[in-house]
Order: C-alpha cells, then sequence, then structure tokens
C-alpha cells in the first residue's frame, strides 16, 4: 500500500491550533449568534437516508464560516486523501482505505479475499455445517458483527451465534456452555493476533473442542491483517481470512470481519451493507457542504461540543434492533476523537471527541431523558425507521410518536407560564402553581439531530455507519487530530501486562512505583493466586 505524507505546507496548515485560525474565531461567533430556527426544517438526504438537521443551530454566517473553516483545513484536499488510500494516519504512516473495503468494484486484493470469504460460506451452507458459531473477537473485532446480527438476525436463524469478547472467564464460559463441539465453529477475529482477551478466549475454546475429541484445525478460523501469527498459533492457512493494515479495527467491519454476520444471518446483509456505505461514500465525495451530510453534522458536533460547551453526545435508535449501535458508535467516535494534540502534538487548544452514551428509545425515556431534559442536556442524535418490519402499526405509531416528542420537548422546552397555567387549571392555588412550576420547567433549546432510515435494511444500516465515520473524519479535520490512531490504549494494556506478572508472582515482586492502593490489591490478589 505505497503511501506518502503530505507536503510540509499541507501538514501545517491541517495541525495549526484551532483558536489560532481565524477562521476558528469567525465561526465560534456566528455559531453564537446562530439560533435553532423552529419555523423551517433542514433535511438533507444521503443515500436513502433522511438526515434532519432543522434542531441544530444554523444561520447564513455559521455555513459561511463554516465552509471558510474546512477550506482552512483543506476539506477537498483531505477528503481526496481519505478516499484515494493516500496517507492520512500519520503517526502509524497508513492510509485509512476502509471505503476501499466496500467499492463495487474493489481493487484485486479485496476482492479475493471477499471471495474466498463467500465460498466458505457457501460450502458451509451446502453442508449444512455449523449449528453453532462462536465468535471471539473485541472492540471493532466484536460490537460491528454483534450489531449485524442482532439487526438482522433478531427473530434468529437455523445458526445461533455466541459473541466472546471479554476475558472475563464468565464470557468464554458463556459462550461455550451447551454446545455441540462437533458442530460449532470457533471464529478467532483480532486485526493485530496479539490482543490478549481475544487469543486466551482462543486457547480455551481449543481446549474445549479437543477435550470433546474434535480435531480443532477443520473447526477454527481467523479473521485478521497479521496471517503468520494466526498461523504461528496454529490456525490452518486456508481457514485464515486477511484484512489489511490500512483498515482501522473500529473501520473493519467491511472487511472478512463480517464472516459471521454473514454465517449467521445470510451474505446478502453483507452485500447490502457495502452497497449503502459506497452510497454514502459517493454522497460525501460529490455533494456541495451545504447538502452534505457527514459535514453538516460534523459542523454541528462542533459547534455543541466546541463552542456551546455541551459535555457529551447522546445516541437514541428508536429501534430494538439497533441496540448495538450504540457501542459500535461509542468505539468509533471516542476511539477517533478522543485526543487532544493536532497532528503536530500540540494541545487542539478547543474541547474535543466528547463521551458518547446512550440506548435504544423509549427504553432511554425511562432511564435518563430525564437528565436530557432537566439536567445538563446534550445534543441527542435520535435514529428511526419509518417503516417497521413487524405487523403491529400501533406499536410502530407509538415509537415514531414518543421519538418525535421527547425531541420537540427538548427543542421547545416547557416555560415556566406555561407550566403554572397548566397546574392553575389542575386546581392548585396561585402560589402552589408558582412554587411547582420551578420544578415542572424545562428549559428547552436543546439541539438534535434527526435520522431517518426507510426501514431497517443492509443498504441503509450501512449507509449509517458510513455517515458517521464520515462525520467522524470531518470533525477531526476540522480539530486537527489523528481520528485513526489510538495510543492511549496501549499504555493501560502494558500496565496489565507487568501487575498480572506481579498478581501471579510474590509479595516482594510488587513493584514500589505503584500507588499504595495498587499495591495493597496485588498483595490481596496474591494471596488467592
Ligand atoms: O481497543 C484497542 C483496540 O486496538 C481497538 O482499536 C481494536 O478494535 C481492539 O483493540 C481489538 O484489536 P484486534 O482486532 O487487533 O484484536
Amino acid at each position: 500500500m505505497p503511501t506518502s505524507p503530505p507536503d510540509p505546507a499541507l501538514f501545517q496548515a491541517i495541525s495549526q491550533a484551532l483558536p489560532e485560525l481565524p477562521e476558528w474565531q469567525a465561526f465560534k461567533q456566528a455559531a453564537l449568534a446562530a439560533r435553532i430556527c423552529t419555523d423551517r426544517t433542514r433535511i438533507l438526504d444521503a443515500a436513502g437516508l433522511r438526515v434532519d438537521v432543522s434542531a441544530q443551530r444554523h444561520s447564513d454566517a455559521l455555513s459561511k464560516t463554516g465552509a471558510a473553516l474546512l477550506h482552512a483545513r483543506h476539506f477537498h484536499t483531505m477528503r481526496a486523501r481519505l478516499l484515494q488510500g493516500q496517507m492520512v494516519n500519520f503517526t502509524e504512516g497508513r492510509a485509512a482505505w476502509h471505503t476501499a473495503l466496500r467499492a463495487s468494484a474493489p481493487v484485486a486484493e479485496i476482492a479475493t479475499e471477499r471471495q474466498r470469504m463467500e465460498e466458505f460460506i457457501r460450502k458451509a451452507d451446502t453442508e449444512r455445517r455449523w449449528r453453532n458459531i462462536v465468535h471471539v473477537g473485541i472492540g471493532g473485532s466484536d460490537w460491528g458483527v454483534r450489531l449485524m446480527v442482532s439487526a438482522f438476525g433478531y427473530a434468529g436463524s437455523w445458526r445461533r451465534v455466541r459473541f466472546v469478547a471479554n476475558i472475563d472467564g464468565h464470557a468464554i464460559a458463556g459462550g461455550l456452555a451447551g454446545l455441540d463441539p462437533r458442530d460449532t465453529l470457533i471464529v478467532l477475529a483480532s486485526k493485530s493476533f496479539t490482543t490478549v482477551e481475544t487469543l486466551e478466549n482462543g486457547h480455551r475454546a481449543r481446549e474445549w473442542l479437543q477435550a470433546a475429541g474434535v480435531d480443532p484445525t477443520g473447526q477454527m478460523v481467523a479473521i485478521t491483517a497479521n496471517p503468520e501469527a494466526a498461523c504461528a498459533w496454529g490456525i490452518a492457512p486456508a481457514q485464515v481470512f486477511c484484512l489489511w493494515d490500512w483498515v482501522g479495527g473500529r473501520y473493519s467491519l467491511w472487511s472478512s470481519l463480517s464472516l459471521t454476520a454473514a454465517l449467521a444471518v445470510n451474505t446478502d446483509v453483507v452485500a447490502g451493507m457495502l452497497a449503502g456505505a459506497t452510497t454514502m461514500d459517493q454522497h460525501f465525495a460529490q455533494t456541495p457542504l451545504q447538502h452534505n451530510a457527514p459535514v453538516q453534522m460534523a459542523l454541528s458536533a462542533v459547534v455543541n461540543r466546541s463552542v456551546l460547551g455541551y459535555g457529551s453526545l447522546n445516541i437514541a435508535p428508536y429501534d430494538f434492533r439497533l441496540t448495538y449501535l450504540v457501542p459500535y458508535l461509542q468505539q468509533l467516535d471516542m476511539e477517533s476523537l478522543g485526543k487532544s494534540v493536532t497532528l503536530s502534538g500540540k494541545p487542539v487548544g478547543v474541547p474535543t471527541g466528547a463521551p458518547v452514551w446512550g440506548m435504544p428509545g423509549t427504553d432511554a425515556q425511562h432511564t435518563f431523558f430525564q437528565w436530557l431534559h432537566q439536567g445538563d442536556g446534550a445534543p441527542v442524535d435520535f435514529i428511526v425507521c419509518q417503516g417497521s418490519d413487524h405487523t403491529w402499526r400501533k406499536h410502530h405509531a407509538l415509537l415514531l410518536a414518543n421519538c418525535l416528542a421527547q425531541r420537540e420537548a427538548l427543542l421547545h422546552g416547557k416555560p415556566h407560564a406555561q407550566v403554572v397555567q397548566k397546574d392553575l387549571r389542575a386546581g392548585q392555588s396561585p402560589a402552589q402553581a408558582e412554587a411547582l412550576a420551578l420544578h415542572q420547567q424545562c428549559e428547552g433549546g436543546r439541539p438534535s439531530t434527526l435520522i431517518v432510515l426507510p426501514r431497517l435494511t443492509p443498504y441503509a444500516l450501512g449507509a449509517l455507519l458510513a455517515l458517521y465515520e464520515h462525520k467522524i473524519f470531518v470533525q477531526a479535520l476540522i480539530w486537527g487530530i489523528n481520528p485513526f490512531d489510538q495510543w492511549g490504549v496501549e499504555y493501560g494494556k502494558s500496565l496489565a501486562k507487568g501487575i498480572l506478572r506481579e498478581i501471579s508472582g510474590k509479595e516482594s515482586d510488587i513493584a514500589a512505583s505503584h500507588d499504595a492502593s495498587t499495591r495493597y490489591w496485588i498483595a490481596q490478589y496474591q494471596m488467592d493466586a
């Protein structure tokens, strides 16, 4: 994957600290002066999705200064670098060419791997093999596949899928419990093939097969960018499906990583998601800024986070099949945007990636919407399907009504005077009504985006995930950070290796460099070891 760094002038422009840019100062002032316009709609059509940003701050000045800010960050050049597979991950000297994985006419090496996966699945389906699939992977090697299976396999299929991610022994124990080893395929998904959780869980799964007298060679596959390590570990070369180091782990769903989902549901699901995602890529590549959904979502996110100071982003999928969309987007967003220095290592100078959290509505209404209405609050991305895939019309009407109502309540709030009148009509005395209203009023003016899928199809979900990938890329470009590395997660892993040695060792092995509490607990665990 030949690729070269950008020229120094470009690198300087994309890595300058944001507050030093006059374009940022103009954008910031325009954002502070802008308001949410409730008398008109701003709905963007993108790859079959309808992205309604009406409940985000908007003005002509904000549009103009947003375009100028993107120009200052060489948006068009950087977008081209991303989509053409040039280096955009500068600390690792790599491209981030996940869009190539879903191209309708992929490059040869991608096409070959896709054909290998499809042939493996075709053979397994023809032979009606693997009643059970145990998918062993974590993070980007787990969330996307869980999402696909829960979105499209929620009604069950003849194959059962278990997901094992955590190193907690209960996870692998539960993952294997009750399955027939002779009819179980173990999928080891790990881009690096060095992740401790995945390899340890893989060892237990292999031991489980062997204990049942099953030769693991034919019942274990690996999906990795490190085929040498997978073969050295004991996976047969023909059972190793490859991805590449220029695909970030949290961007790898589009590769053979989707094998488990294709087995659990069908290969049409994979094809549909690839098609939807590549259509969103084309929207991102070709649509003018004002109508470009990822761009507009990114600009609103930067306004909410870095100008208005909102402390997080809530994801509210009003569809229980999208339960795993939240952790998927948590990793995609927070592992990409959870950075505090620019590409040149200088402090960004404004708040960057916010915590992303949430759960499906309407459950969320009974869990934390109180905080969204009357606490500090957070911008909300509402995601809903216009059509349902069940027959109970009233259920879907109630779901849609709740989604729109919550969004309207966040936007309009409940003014004090309105609440007083309600309480007076309810028979409260003026004094009681005044006092009670202080507790019942809602501030309103709280921003949200509404993303409407026609229905939950693989195409629509693929488009949705690509929408967020590109939104995150644009946010990172504006902030001047690298969305494609994740150095922060390495530190904890290296500390864990040292503490593991100490926990398994003797009191004398405990390093004096630990804080007192860590030393205490290592000693406590040593006693049980
Ligand atoms: O959390 C760190 C991380 O490297 C993620 O970026 C990645 O998705 C996950 O661990 C699993 O890594 P691998 O696929 O290499 O096992």
